[in-house]
């Protein structure tokens, strides 16, 4: 993980590789060309107050993102100066958090190929603001300075290592609680950059067998508690959705549970995240152009790992506990098909359908599961189905369950830069799911994919018991990235919804 310090010594004397300065666009303000930020202020100074003026006709707006280099040529210690665009001049709240993180994932990621980096970016004065800024920026420079280590075996021509380490430049770097914001960011992101490493993981490198092991190794190291079910466990124990998923392939399904449980916790939350190592869509195999995708359909079982270790350096005072189903939806003599029917933990019956609505089956064995921890909220996430990301896109996640639950949510995910958004979960939605021969249908009978993300909600709740505040978020778009890096999101596995969950959990732990 790249180092991230603090300092208060003026950015334009350290001994740095470059300098990040903020740019903020002036269009329809009468104004020719983008406005300095403040915080970059003594750079100005050595540049005679032409900085500014400079950048702009090197083509800088100040849009949101972009990013200007400039050689500095002795003006300041640092020999190049890189220009980062934050949008419109803000109002008094200041430059919003997630702008910040943006901007800042864009410069690190321009400057890569650098040593040391300084960051001249502008903090609100006032204090609470000022440590929601740091968080932003440091959150932002440590994700957007993510690389996964890949399978390369020839060396890369051109290609440039991400920075080596960032200098948040602040007023005062002995500050009790902006140092208590790095370390805590330094936490959040070690916790997303361990998700997108899962998640970017070859998925013949990633089976159940070998998720479960790493999973179990990362939670024994932070000194959680673990238990994982193999196959012969999860038959003695009837887990027959997350059997009749998994035994299509070589490689066993596994559940694994992980436990926090800090003194003097008077509240609960269990979590249940999907672990699909990879998904073939089984006897309803999905075409060959985006399948390859599909490694990352156990984004929400990694996330939640990830979050339980993060547990254990943030301290909440609320216990946590997490079922993790894993299974690889494979085609061979053993796999599920359509038509069967399954009997799940705790002894609902399914009738399954289509095997490529494959997530649902092993989540609901896991729910059953999870609320035998008697919680006080139960939340889901998953990368369900492509309904989602018809309906909501590749930011927003869905979420369904519990009206108030589902409120605090999307607050939540608001705060951090991750955002989700309440979806229904209609009644004739869940009556097409009715089935002659048992007692739910894994989808809809008539195998219509109108609202199908709504469709898993309304399964997912049939073993919900009626009353617990419970949640689903589906991240189905949000968990994978395949685009160009954009903002802090690189190439691959996003992290999400760590930041959401970990500040949903704090949120439980201060707020009941
Ligand atoms: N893992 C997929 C959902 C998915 C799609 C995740 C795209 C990420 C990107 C899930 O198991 C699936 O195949 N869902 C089906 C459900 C349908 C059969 C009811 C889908 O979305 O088509
Ligand atoms: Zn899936
Ligand atoms: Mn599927």
């Amino acid at each position: 993980m790249t180092p991230l310090q603090l300092s208060d010594t003026d950015p334009a004397e350290l001994a740095v590789d470059a300098i990040v300065v903020g740019l903020h666009a002036t269009n329809g303000t009468g104004r020719a060309g983008p406005l300095l930020a403040p915080g970059a202020e003594s750079v100005a100074v050595a540049f005679e107050g032409r900085l500014a003026e400079t950048l702009g006709l090197l083509g800088a707006t100040g849009a949101v993102g972009e990013v200007t280099k400039l050689a500095t040529l002795g003006t300041v210690s640092a020999p190049v100066i890189a220009a980062v665009g934050l949008g419109p001049v803000p109002d008094e709240d200041g430059v919003p958090g997630e702008t910040l993180r943006r901007a800042i994932a864009s410069a690190i990621r321009a400057l890569a190929g650098a040593g040391r980096v300084a960051v001249a970016l502008p903090l609100p004065d006032d204090h609470a603001s000022e440590a929601d800024g740091i968080r932003a920026l440091a959150e932002g420079a440590l994700l957007g300075a993510y690389r996964f280590a890949g399978y390369k075996t020839k060396p890369q021509p051109g290609r440039r290592d991400p920075v080596r380490s960032v200098v948040l430049h602040v007023a005062d770097a002995a500050d009790k609680t902006a140092r208590a914001e790095i370390k805590r960011a330094g936490i959040v992101t070690s916790a997303v950059t361990r998700t997108r490493d899962w998640v970017n993981t070859a998925p013949n490198d990633l089976r159940p067998p070998a998720f479960a092991a790493q999973v179990a190794e990362a939670a024994a190291d932070a000194g959680l508690g673990v238990e994982v079910l193999d196959e012969k466990a999860l038959r003695k124990a009837g887990f027959g959705g997350i059997l009749a998923v998994g035994m299509g392939s070589e490689a066993p399904p596994r559940l694994v549970s992980i436990s926090y449980a800090p003194k003097g916790a008077t509240r609960s939350i269990a979590l249940v995240g999907k672990g699909i190592t990879f998904d073939t869509g089984g006897y309803a195999v999905k075409p060959p152009q985006g399948m390859w995708e599909m490694k990352s359909d156990m984004s929400g079982a990694a996330a939640i790992a990830a979050v339980m270790v993060a547990l254990t350096a943030l301290k909440p005072k609320v216990r946590v506990t997490a079922h993790l189903p894993m299974a690889e939806n494979m085609i061979s003599g053993t796999s599920y098909r359509p038509g069967d029917v399954v009997t799940m933990y705790g002894g609902t019956r399914v009738e399954i359908l289509n095997p490529d609505a494959e997530g649902r089956i092993i989540l609901a064995d896991a729910l059953v599961r999870a609320q035998e921890d008697a919680p006080d909220y139960l939340f889901e996430t998953s990368t369900l189905t492509g309904g989602q990301v018809v309906a909501l896109g590749k930011r927003v996640a869905g979420v369904m369950g519990d009206a108030a639950l589902c409120e605090r949510v999307r607050a939540a995910g608001d705060r951090v830069g991750e955002p989700a958004w309440p979806m229904p979960i209609p009644d004739e939605v869940r009556k097409g799911m009715d089935s002659e021969v048992a007692d739910i249908s894994q989808t809809n009978s008539g195998m219509d994919r109108a609202g199908h993300m709504l469709q898993g909600g309304a399964f997912l709740r049939e073993f919900v018991t009626e009353g617990l505040p419970w949640v689903h978020l589906d991240i189905a778009g949000p968990a994978y990235h395949a685009g160009e890096p954009t903002g802090y999101w690189t190439k691959g596995g996003t992290g999400v919804p760590v930041r959401l969950l970990l500040e949903l959990i704090d949120d439980i732990a201060a707020n009941g």
